[in-house]
Protein backbone atom coordinates (compact mmCIF):
# COMPACT_ATOMS: atom_id res chain seq x y z
CA UNK A 1 0.00 0.00 0.00
CA UNK A 2 2.99 2.31 0.78
CA UNK A 3 2.22 5.84 0.38
CA UNK A 4 -1.37 7.97 1.26
CA UNK A 5 -1.45 11.80 1.28
CA UNK A 6 -2.34 13.32 4.66
CA UNK A 7 -4.41 16.83 2.82
CA UNK A 8 -7.92 17.91 2.99
CA UNK A 9 -6.99 19.65 -0.47
CA UNK A 10 -8.75 18.67 -4.03
CA UNK A 11 -5.96 19.89 -6.13
CA UNK A 12 -3.19 17.81 -3.64
CA UNK A 13 -5.19 14.86 -4.37
CA UNK A 14 -5.42 15.33 -8.01
CA UNK A 15 -1.83 16.29 -8.63
CA UNK A 16 -0.51 13.33 -7.11
CA UNK A 17 -2.99 11.16 -7.63
CA UNK A 18 -2.27 11.88 -11.90
CA UNK A 19 1.17 10.65 -11.02
CA UNK A 20 -0.30 7.12 -9.90
CA UNK A 21 1.84 7.30 -6.19
CA UNK A 22 -0.68 7.68 -3.86
CA UNK A 23 -2.46 4.88 -2.79
CA UNK A 24 -4.94 6.68 -0.25
CA UNK A 25 -6.61 9.97 1.46
CA UNK A 26 -6.22 10.72 4.78
CA UNK A 27 -8.14 13.82 6.32
CA UNK A 28 -8.81 15.25 9.69
CA UNK A 29 -10.74 18.11 11.05
CA UNK A 30 -8.13 20.06 11.69
CA UNK A 31 -7.07 20.03 8.23
CA UNK A 32 -10.11 20.87 6.96
CA UNK A 33 -9.85 23.54 8.97
CA UNK A 34 -6.53 24.68 8.41
CA UNK A 35 -6.69 24.32 4.71
CA UNK A 36 -10.26 27.09 4.68
CA UNK A 37 -12.90 23.97 4.28
CA UNK A 38 -15.52 25.06 5.64
CA UNK A 39 -19.26 24.87 5.28
CA UNK A 40 -22.67 23.33 4.99
CA UNK A 41 -23.29 19.64 6.26
CA UNK A 42 -24.59 19.63 2.27
CA UNK A 43 -21.35 21.06 1.29
CA UNK A 44 -19.09 19.04 3.03
CA UNK A 45 -20.98 16.02 1.88
CA UNK A 46 -20.08 16.85 -1.90
CA UNK A 47 -16.68 17.92 -1.22
CA UNK A 48 -16.01 14.13 0.28
CA UNK A 49 -17.92 12.34 -2.60
CA UNK A 50 -15.92 14.46 -5.25
CA UNK A 51 -12.89 13.35 -3.44
CA UNK A 52 -13.51 9.92 -2.87
CA UNK A 53 -14.72 9.61 -6.59
CA UNK A 54 -11.32 11.01 -7.79
CA UNK A 55 -9.30 8.42 -6.36
CA UNK A 56 -11.93 5.56 -5.84
CA UNK A 57 -11.16 2.54 -5.37
CA UNK A 58 -8.53 3.70 -3.24
CA UNK A 59 -9.67 4.58 -0.02
CA UNK A 60 -10.43 8.04 1.73
CA UNK A 61 -10.66 8.24 5.40
CA UNK A 62 -13.10 10.90 6.93
CA UNK A 63 -13.09 11.12 10.77
CA UNK A 64 -16.01 12.21 12.66
CA UNK A 65 -16.63 15.36 14.42
CA UNK A 66 -18.15 13.78 17.71
CA UNK A 67 -17.42 12.12 20.88
CA UNK A 68 -20.75 11.02 21.63
CA UNK A 69 -21.23 7.33 21.17
CA UNK A 70 -24.43 7.51 19.05
CA UNK A 71 -23.91 10.56 17.35
CA UNK A 72 -20.10 8.60 16.11
CA UNK A 73 -22.26 5.70 14.86
CA UNK A 74 -24.83 7.79 12.88
CA UNK A 75 -21.83 9.95 11.27
CA UNK A 76 -20.25 6.54 10.51
CA UNK A 77 -22.79 5.40 8.66
CA UNK A 78 -23.71 8.87 6.74
CA UNK A 79 -19.85 8.69 5.27
CA UNK A 80 -19.78 5.18 4.66
CA UNK A 81 -22.97 5.41 2.29
CA UNK A 82 -21.15 8.30 0.59
CA UNK A 83 -19.01 6.10 -1.06
CA UNK A 84 -17.61 2.48 -1.34
CA UNK A 85 -13.86 3.87 -0.87
CA UNK A 86 -14.89 5.85 2.52
CA UNK A 87 -13.68 4.76 5.95
CA UNK A 88 -14.18 5.73 9.04
CA UNK A 89 -11.68 7.61 11.36
CA UNK A 90 -12.72 7.20 15.02
CA UNK A 91 -10.36 8.36 17.98
CA UNK A 92 -8.69 5.54 20.01
CA UNK A 93 -10.69 7.25 23.00
CA UNK A 94 -12.71 10.20 24.06
CA UNK A 95 -10.95 13.56 25.23
CA UNK A 96 -11.08 12.78 28.84
CA UNK A 97 -9.89 9.18 27.87
CA UNK A 98 -13.44 7.44 28.13
CA UNK A 99 -13.90 3.85 26.52
CA UNK A 100 -16.70 4.11 24.57
CA UNK A 101 -14.76 4.53 21.21
CA UNK A 102 -13.34 0.97 21.34
CA UNK A 103 -17.24 -0.32 21.69
CA UNK A 104 -18.43 1.79 18.62
CA UNK A 105 -15.51 0.63 16.39
CA UNK A 106 -16.18 -3.03 17.53
CA UNK A 107 -19.87 -2.38 16.50
CA UNK A 108 -19.22 -0.46 13.52
CA UNK A 109 -16.51 -3.22 11.78
CA UNK A 110 -18.25 -6.69 13.27
CA UNK A 111 -22.33 -5.42 12.58
CA UNK A 112 -22.08 -2.50 10.31
CA UNK A 113 -19.51 -4.61 7.63
CA UNK A 114 -18.11 -0.34 7.93
CA UNK A 115 -14.15 -0.06 7.41
CA UNK A 116 -12.65 2.33 10.84
CA UNK A 117 -9.19 4.01 10.64
CA UNK A 118 -8.77 3.96 15.04
CA UNK A 119 -6.59 7.40 15.02
CA UNK A 120 -4.42 9.61 17.16
CA UNK A 121 -2.78 6.72 18.60
CA UNK A 122 0.98 6.97 20.52
CA UNK A 123 1.93 3.75 21.05
CA UNK A 124 2.03 0.07 19.75
CA UNK A 125 -0.17 -1.15 22.33
CA UNK A 126 -2.72 1.49 21.74
CA UNK A 127 -2.85 0.10 18.51
CA UNK A 128 -2.93 -3.24 19.00
CA UNK A 129 -5.97 -3.15 21.29
CA UNK A 130 -8.02 -1.07 18.22
CA UNK A 131 -6.46 -3.92 15.87
CA UNK A 132 -8.34 -6.56 18.62
CA UNK A 133 -11.31 -4.28 18.37
CA UNK A 134 -11.41 -5.11 14.74
CA UNK A 135 -10.23 -1.95 13.17
CA UNK A 136 -8.87 -2.01 9.27
CA UNK A 137 -6.42 0.87 9.85
CA UNK A 138 -4.65 1.81 12.95
CA UNK A 139 -3.26 5.18 12.61
CA UNK A 140 0.23 5.35 14.84
CA UNK A 141 0.94 9.14 15.12
CA UNK A 142 4.65 8.49 14.70
CA UNK A 143 5.71 12.04 14.40
CA UNK A 144 4.10 13.29 17.59
CA UNK A 145 5.30 9.67 19.05
CA UNK A 146 9.27 11.35 18.11
CA UNK A 147 8.35 14.93 19.54
CA UNK A 148 7.37 13.51 23.18
CA UNK A 149 11.27 11.79 23.09
CA UNK A 150 10.67 8.05 22.19
CA UNK A 151 11.61 6.51 18.96
CA UNK A 152 8.52 5.90 16.78
CA UNK A 153 10.50 3.14 14.80
CA UNK A 154 10.36 0.86 17.99
CA UNK A 155 6.45 0.80 18.29
CA UNK A 156 6.29 0.18 14.64
CA UNK A 157 8.78 -2.76 14.81
CA UNK A 158 6.96 -3.77 18.33
CA UNK A 159 3.25 -3.59 16.66
CA UNK A 160 3.97 -5.14 13.35
CA UNK A 161 5.51 -8.07 15.12
CA UNK A 162 1.83 -8.60 16.88
CA UNK A 163 -0.15 -8.00 14.50
CA UNK A 164 1.10 -10.39 12.36
CA UNK A 165 1.66 -13.04 15.11
CA UNK A 166 -1.80 -12.36 16.11
CA UNK A 167 -3.15 -12.42 12.34
CA UNK A 168 -4.92 -9.64 12.63
CA UNK A 169 -5.96 -7.74 9.71
CA UNK A 170 -5.33 -3.82 10.96
CA UNK A 171 -2.90 -1.83 8.59
CA UNK A 172 -0.69 0.11 10.50
CA UNK A 173 -0.64 4.13 9.19
CA UNK A 174 2.05 5.99 10.26
CA UNK A 175 0.75 9.40 10.57
CA UNK A 176 1.92 12.93 11.10
CA UNK A 177 4.73 12.96 9.36
CA UNK A 178 7.44 15.46 9.86
CA UNK A 179 10.51 15.03 7.97
CA UNK A 180 11.07 13.78 4.32
CA UNK A 181 12.84 10.61 5.57
CA UNK A 182 9.73 9.43 7.68
CA UNK A 183 8.70 7.95 4.97
CA UNK A 184 10.91 5.46 3.79
CA UNK A 185 12.69 4.90 7.77
CA UNK A 186 8.67 4.09 9.32
CA UNK A 187 7.81 1.86 5.71
CA UNK A 188 11.47 -0.05 6.80
CA UNK A 189 10.46 -0.93 10.37
CA UNK A 190 7.53 -2.64 9.31
CA UNK A 191 4.33 0.20 8.58
CA UNK A 192 2.45 -1.05 5.98
CA UNK A 193 1.27 2.76 4.63
CA UNK A 194 2.42 6.18 5.67
CA UNK A 195 0.51 8.95 5.58
CA UNK A 196 2.76 11.59 4.01
CA UNK A 197 1.89 15.80 3.38
CA UNK A 198 1.75 17.14 0.00
CA UNK A 199 4.95 19.18 0.80
CA UNK A 200 6.52 16.14 1.88
CA UNK A 201 5.61 14.12 -1.22
CA UNK A 202 6.92 16.49 -3.43
CA UNK A 203 10.36 16.75 -1.32
CA UNK A 204 10.48 13.34 -2.04
CA UNK A 205 10.48 13.83 -5.59
CA UNK A 206 12.26 16.60 -6.29
CA UNK A 207 16.45 16.81 -5.45
CA UNK A 208 18.90 19.55 -6.29
CA UNK A 209 21.30 17.43 -8.24
CA UNK A 210 18.48 15.77 -10.54
CA UNK A 211 17.44 19.36 -11.29
CA UNK A 212 21.30 20.17 -12.14
CA UNK A 213 21.24 17.15 -13.92
CA UNK A 214 18.05 17.60 -16.13
CA UNK A 215 19.31 21.24 -16.79
CA UNK A 216 22.48 19.72 -18.03
CA UNK A 217 20.58 16.82 -20.34
CA UNK A 218 18.27 19.88 -21.70
CA UNK A 219 21.28 22.38 -22.54
CA UNK A 220 23.13 19.65 -24.07
CA UNK A 221 20.33 18.26 -26.10
CA UNK A 222 19.51 21.81 -27.39
CA UNK A 223 23.49 21.97 -28.38
CA UNK A 224 23.45 18.81 -29.82
CA UNK A 225 20.18 16.89 -31.36
CA UNK A 226 17.31 19.62 -31.01
CA UNK A 227 20.19 21.57 -32.85
CA UNK A 228 20.16 19.12 -36.06
CA UNK A 229 16.30 18.62 -35.55
CA UNK A 230 15.53 22.52 -35.57
CA UNK A 231 18.00 23.21 -39.05
CA UNK A 232 16.61 20.41 -41.10
CA UNK A 233 12.74 22.07 -40.09
CA UNK A 234 14.39 25.52 -41.11
CA UNK A 235 13.31 26.51 -37.82
CA UNK A 236 16.95 28.08 -37.33
C1 LIG B 1 -3.29 11.09 10.04
O1 LIG B 1 -4.19 10.45 9.53
C2 LIG B 1 -3.45 12.45 10.54
O2 LIG B 1 -4.32 13.11 9.65
C3 LIG B 1 -2.20 13.28 10.60
O3 LIG B 1 -1.09 12.58 10.08
C4 LIG B 1 -1.94 13.89 11.95
O4 LIG B 1 -0.79 14.64 11.89
P1 LIG B 1 -0.38 15.77 12.91
O5 LIG B 1 0.36 15.14 14.04
O6 LIG B 1 0.49 16.66 12.11
O7 LIG B 1 -1.65 16.45 13.38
Amino acid sequence: MAIFLDTAKIEDIQKFHRMGIIRGVTSNPTLLYQAGIVGTFDEMKKYFIHMAELIQPLPLSVEVTSNDQEEMIRQAKEFASWAKNINVKITIHGPQGELHNLEVVHHLEKDLNIRVNVTAMMSAQQCLVAAMAGASFVSLFCGRVNNMGYNAIDEIKKLRRLLDEFQLKAKIIAASTREILNVVEWLGAGAHIVTVLPNLLEGMIVHPYSKETVQMFLRDGERGLMADVKSKAGTV
